[in-house]
């Protein structure tokens, strides 16, 4: 679906949409278009109890007076709480509406209400900014669909009086959205497709967009010490590989400690040989969701060539049972050089992050840490699927966080770090263990990635609950969410770029 922007035409041939405050409060086009078609906006909302609240729709088919085929009513809520992110959901719940519905054009006129805080440059741009985020598909292994089962809407007309202007504000949005379409494709990939190696190469595809990239491989690790990574990849077919990427955007000098993203790249988790039930496993092809985040976020910073430095590292490896698969029992050596037992095989994640943390810290002594994992079935317990788990050693990083997730609707919430769970993960015979006890899985985890930090302000975002997917919502099509890529984009925006 391609987004464009134009100066605002009622006699447009696509389907027309306008805006209705909260309470029915027609926007001015509105009430042009009602006064068009002799008010066939008004008696159409009365009949449909169609009162503008946010994230309503109403469609009017064939009316008269206008060239238009359908005319579409889209609820704007309250007008002080139409703010950026309401626009970007309002072009997101328009492309629901029309995507399959036969308009093959959709034409936006955007107009916040009077006391919404946005300006109408602002507006459009979020407008299209949700209509991308929504149109977003999978469909590379769809080989057969009837024509009417395919989308039809192809193009997103926003318009508004300085489309110039409004091009301008959403060309960074543009890139958010490509990095999110990127970690999408990533996380939706089947993992017979998207192996560690394979991982590696669409990895090293970013140096077109002026990305820095390095890739360790397995005999690297091995060399390097890096046992943990290294153990949880012996049952695998395939090597482990870490993927380094790198964005210096802070200018000339060099010098600025970067932020660094880490990540779990899992590309299939079945258990090892402490192996999962058959049933959901499928599930676990996107158990590398959290360095699908890395990847994606990456392509975003370097797209709209933002003002700081940042590392992202992800650890890409296949969990797999096999006779070189490492057994629960077993004593590994990590990179930091703290031993860890192994008592269960299917806590692997913590056990790639260690390492990977430990060598981000050590390599590039960055200014925060943040990691993203789909870490613990025991956080979806906690939380749901609506909110990530949130484990921070720094004060002011877990606030920004919390703040950044509210203002992009990825919301993330502050989980305990007492010293208690860390005794929780104390071994009889080596460092640590790879599991606590029954209870605050997501907590031990955290508290085990703690002792691979080395005291860098560092947080934790188990993304487990949110990676994936069965509902649709405003921004998000079912399936790979991309969750994690806005709300980073968001707080480094907020807080790290041109300081
Ligand atoms: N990848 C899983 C966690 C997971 C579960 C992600 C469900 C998404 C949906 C992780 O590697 C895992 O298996 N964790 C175990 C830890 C346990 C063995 C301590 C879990 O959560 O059961
Ligand atoms: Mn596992
Ligand atoms: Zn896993």
């Amino acid at each position: 679906m391609k987004v464009d922007f134009v100066k605002p035409d009622l006699a447009t041939s696509a389907a027309l949409v306008v805006g209705v405050a909260a309470g029915g409060a027609l926007s001015a086009s509105a009430s042009r278009l009602d006064d068009a078609t002799r008010g066939a906006l008004k008696r159409s909302m009365k009949h449909a109890r169609f009162d503008g609240e946010s994230g309503k729709v109403l469609s009017i088919l064939a009316p008269h007076g206008v060239r238009a085929g359908r005319i579409v009513l889209a609820g704007l809520g309250r007008p002080k709480n139409f703010d950026a992110l309401a626009a970007s959901r309002l072009g997101g719940v328009v492309v629901a509406h029309l995507q399959n519905s036969g308009e093959r054009r959709a034409a936006v006129i955007v107009e916040p209400p009077k006391h919404s805080p946005l300006d109408r440059t602002t507006a459009a741009a979020h407008v299209a900014h949700g209509a991308r985020l929504r149109g977003y598909r999978f469909d590379k292994y769809r080989t057969k669909r009837r024509k009417a089962d395919q989308p039809s809407l192809g193009r997103f007309t926003v318009m508004c009086p300085e489309p110039g202007k409004a091009r301008v504000a959403h060309a960074p949005l543009d890139a958010l959205a490509d990095g999110v379409f990127l970690t999408r494709d990533l996380v939706s990939e089947p993992a017979n497709v998207l192996t560690p190696p394979v991982y590696a190469n669409e990895i090293r595809k970013l140096t077109n967009d002026g990305l820095d990239v390095e890739v360790l491989d397995g005999e690297r690790l091995a060399d390097m010490g890096m046992g943990a990574i290294i153990g949880v990849a012996a049952g695998s077919q395939h090597d482990a590989h870490l993927a380094v990427v790198r964005w210096n955007g802070a200018g000339r000098d060099g010098s600025e400690a970067p932020v660094a993203i880490v990540g779990k790249g899992v590309t299939f988790d079945t258990g090892g040989i402490s192996i999962k039930p058959s049933s959901g496993m499928e599930d676990m092809k996107w158990d590398m969701g959290g360095s699908g985040v890395v990847v994606g976020l990456m392509r975003t910073l370097a797209r709209r060539k933002a003002r700081l430095n940042a590392v992202g590292v992800v650890g890409l490896v296949e969990n797999m049972p096999s006779g070189t698969a490492q057994r629960p029992g077993d004593v590994v050596r990590s990179y930091s050089g703290q031993t860890i037992e192994i008592l269960n095989t299917d806590a692997e994640g913590r056990l790639v992050l260690a390492d990977a943390l430990w060598y981000v810290q050590e390599r590039f002594k960055p200014r925060a840490m943040i990691d993203l994992a789909t870490l613990t079935g025991a956080i979806i317990v906690s939380l749901g699927k609506y909110q990530a788990g949130m484990f921070c050693n720094d004060r002011r990083l877990s606030k920004r966080l919390v703040a950044a997730g509210q203002a992009v609707a990825e919301p993330v919430w502050p989980m305990p770090m007492d010293d208690h769970y860390d005794t929780l993960i104390k071994s009889d015979i080596a460092d640590m263990k790879n599991i606590g006890g029954r209870g605050g899985g997501s907590v031990t985890a955290a508290k085990f990635l703690e002792r691979f930090v080395n005291g860098v302000p560092w947080a934790h975002l188990d993304i487990a609950g949110v990676t994936w997917t069965g509902e649709s919502s405003p921004l998000v099509p079912k399936g790979g969410t991309g969750f994690g890529v806005r709300l980073l984009d968001h707080l480094i925006a907020a807080h790290y770029e041109g300081k």
